[in-house]
């Protein structure tokens, strides 16, 4: 029976926070090995010491490349990142070595887009600085009618810089806020941009027209620190960057200076660089930048349901099945 066939697989899942539900799953028709730590040397390890598998359920930042595969083995056939992101493993050699790769889109737009339009509106709002003035007694006492303005979403420019599933939820959202208009860019048109009544323009036409600069791309030669000084030069003085997708689509050095001389009004960041941030960076010193962990996907519902398809793309690819969310390399 194909069960029978399924129960010589070895799957290793890399992480050992991985919802139940993957282990679940898996262990029906797999023999699973679950990584003790997530560092990378104790997976090469566990590797190692499970003598080569079939599948490798990824779950970390940690970068997948030839080292790594090779510990994996010559069986490797599938590589399911529990991440819509994949900037962190090596799709050449994946591709040269024959291994299938997944990811986890779709699931978790929803839950990032949240995050998107609450860092947008913190952002806009002034909330690190409110925050601040609450804390050290700087609250103005009387009615200062010109005290902590900020910035209005009703009525502005939104652009975003990649329209995939992500960015149409954050478009989605921010309709709801009567915005004035939404742009986006990015490799070309897309008939969903159509449909949400967004309008398709260059990068530099978004960067001059936008209130809130919204970055959900992905991280690729083409995206790495798009966002430079020269990108921040051409922002409105009011404007907003908001970024969920990777911290390095941003020069962060451009960045802090673009906020502390006032060049763009506020920043809100889910993603940074490095990450965790070192507890030393000046963007935890300023007022006008929000941040979250990379927290993007962080929700019970999300993480079980990027778990539970990253393990139904190791089961589909391993019975010969077309995968869920397959990457194309
Ligand atoms: C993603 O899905 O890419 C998130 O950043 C979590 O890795």
């Amino acid at each position: 029976t194909s069960n029978a066939t399924m129960s010589r697989f070895k799957v290793l899942i890399a992480n050992p926070s991985v919802p139940r539900i993957a282990h679940e799953l898996l262990s029906k028709t797999c023999d699973v090995v679950t990584s003790s730590a997530y560092d990378r040397a104790s997976i090469v390890k566990d590797l190692e010491a499970a003598n080569g598998v079939d599948a490798l359920f990824w779950a970390t930042h940690n970068p997948v490349d030839k080292e790594l595969l090779d510990a994996a083995g010559s069986k490797l056939k599938v590589l399911s990142t529990m991440s819509a992101g994949y900037n962190h493993i090596d799709t050449k050699e994946l591709k040269a070595r024959g291994i299938k790769l997944s990811n986890t889109p779709n699931v978790l737009n929803n839950a990032v887009a949240d995050v998107a339009v609450l860092l947008a509106m913190a952002a806009s709002r002034r909330f690190t600085e409110g925050r601040q003035h609450i804390e050290h007694g700087t609250w103005i006492n009387y009615f200062d009618t010109q005290w902590m303005l900020g910035q209005d979403i009703t009525g502005s420019t939104i652009g975003i810089i990649g329209l995939g599933g992500i960015g149409q939820a954050i478009a989605k959202r921010l309709k709801g806020f009567d915005v004035g208009k939404i742009l986006y860019t990015g490799h070309r048109e897309k008939p969903e941009g159509k449909a949400i009544g967004a309008e398709f323009v260059n990068l530099d036409s978004l960067i001059k027209n936008s209130d809130f600069i919204v970055l959900a791309a992905p991280l690729t030669n083409a995206t790495h620190h798009m966002c430079n000084s020269d990108f921040f030069g051409k922002m409105k003085k009011t404007g907003i960057l908001i970024n969920i997708s990777r911290g390095a689509l941003v020069d962060h050095q451009a960045l802090i200076k673009a906020l502390k001389e006032g060049q763009i009004f506020a920043a809100g960041l889910d993603v940074m660089e490095p990450e965790p941030l070192n507890t030393d960076s000046e963007l935890l010193k300023l007022p006008n930048v929000v941040l979250t962990p990379h927290i993007g996907s962080a929700t019970n519902n999300t993480r079980n349901a990027m778990a539970e398809l990253t393990a139904q793309n190791i089961l589909r690819a391993l019975s010969g099945q077309e995968m869920l969310t397959p990457v194309k390399i």
